[in-house]
């Protein structure tokens, strides 16, 4: 089923520094490239001489050079160019396996496979009334949906995120609704006391809202007297690796530096980190009596439901 998502493998920022990139996603190798025509390709990362990673090659007149023997691929794949035989045409099978991608929220998406669904959108993001920070990527390894899932838990704010998002002397997390819809996941209401939630130094209760629109890309917005906006897009490396880029959105709190911003995400996301890693078993249970769940578990419980109807088998047990 993840084969037919769009997923992200890279930030257009990345591959600005790097161009190719080797990345992998579902357990496959990919290179990402962009040659002469802007466009960024997105193609399985072998050559199909002997093998080699293209993602160690480099570019050559607007096409990607495998390391090894020289074949030049341009950007539909096709290899037009085999050094060792100028003369001639390449065989037309001498082609590389390429996929669909999108770049989009500053993001490179490749779909494996037909896809199925469009990259959930994020609409704070597209709302010219706020700031959009890029953040990310952050390793884990850990599989995606124990990531997401982390993402969507605001009981561990006091205790991991002790004095930034939460307070342990104000652990209580009231009653509130999650559901599993056609979308997704949504679970709204969410009150929890928060130190400092919107830079003013005055600790308030705040207001989330939580989705999950594809299995692996969750969002949530804070609502307090202003909003922010976090749209979280985790690609599944293999099945206990993962990478995700948080995307934050604002509006308010627009004379704060970009880097302070990111520097912040950095943290929290950096004290999420060993936390995630250390859960076992380390593929997501969907089975719902294989671990306690609280009524202020219901975001989770909601999410292992939806991954089971859905049918993942990747990343959880
Ligand atoms: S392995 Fe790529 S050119 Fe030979
Ligand atoms: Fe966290």
């Amino acid at each position: 089923m993840l084969q037919h998502d769009w997923l992200p493998i890279a930030s257009v920022s990345q591959l600005a520094q790097q161009n190719p990139l080797s990345g992998r996603l579902l357990g496959e190798d990919l290179v990402v490239w962009q040659g002469e025509n802007g466009d960024v390709q997105v193609w399985r990362d072998l050559c199909v001489h002997r093998g080699t990673k293209l993602s160690l090659g480099k570019l050559v007149n607007g096409c990607l050079a495998c390391p090894y023997h020289g074949w030049r691929y341009d950007e539909t794949g096709q290899c037009v160019h085999i050094p060792a035989h100028p003369e001639q045409t390449p065989p037309e099978k001498a082609k590389a396996q390429t996929y669909r991608v999108q770049v989009k929220y500053g993001l490179i998406w490749v779909a494996l496979d037909t896809p199925q669904h469009d990259i959930p959108v994020f609409a704070e993001w597209e709302d010219d009334s706020f700031r959009n920070i890029p953040s990310g990527p952050y390793q884990f390894e850990a599989a995606a949906p124990r990531v997401i899932e982390n993402f969507l838990d605001v009981a561990h704010f006091p205790f991991v995120h002790s004095g930034s998002l939460g307070d342990p002397a104000h652990a209580e997390i009231s009653d509130y609704e999650a559901q599993v819809t056609e979308n997704g996941v949504i679970a709204e209401g969410i009150e929890i006391w928060q130190p400092d939630p919107d830079g003013t130094g005055v600790g308030k209760m705040v207001t989330y809202t939580y989705k999950v629109m594809r299995p692996t890309i969750a969002y949530f917005v804070k609502t307090a007297a202003q909003r922010f906006a976090a749209y979280y897009a985790v690609c599944p490396i293999d099945e206990t690796q993962s990478q995700g880029w948080i995307l934050m959105a604002m509006n308010y709190g627009f004379d704060v530096p970009e880097s302070e911003l990111i520097t912040f995400q950095d943290v929290v996301t950096g004290e999420d980190i060993p936390i995630v890693e250390s859960q076992r078993p380390e593929l997501l249970p969907l089975d719902l009596q294989a671990e306690l769940h609280l009524r202020s578990d219901r975001t989770a419980i909601a999410y292992r439901k939806w991954l089971r109807e859905l049918g993942i088998t990747f990343g959880t047990a």
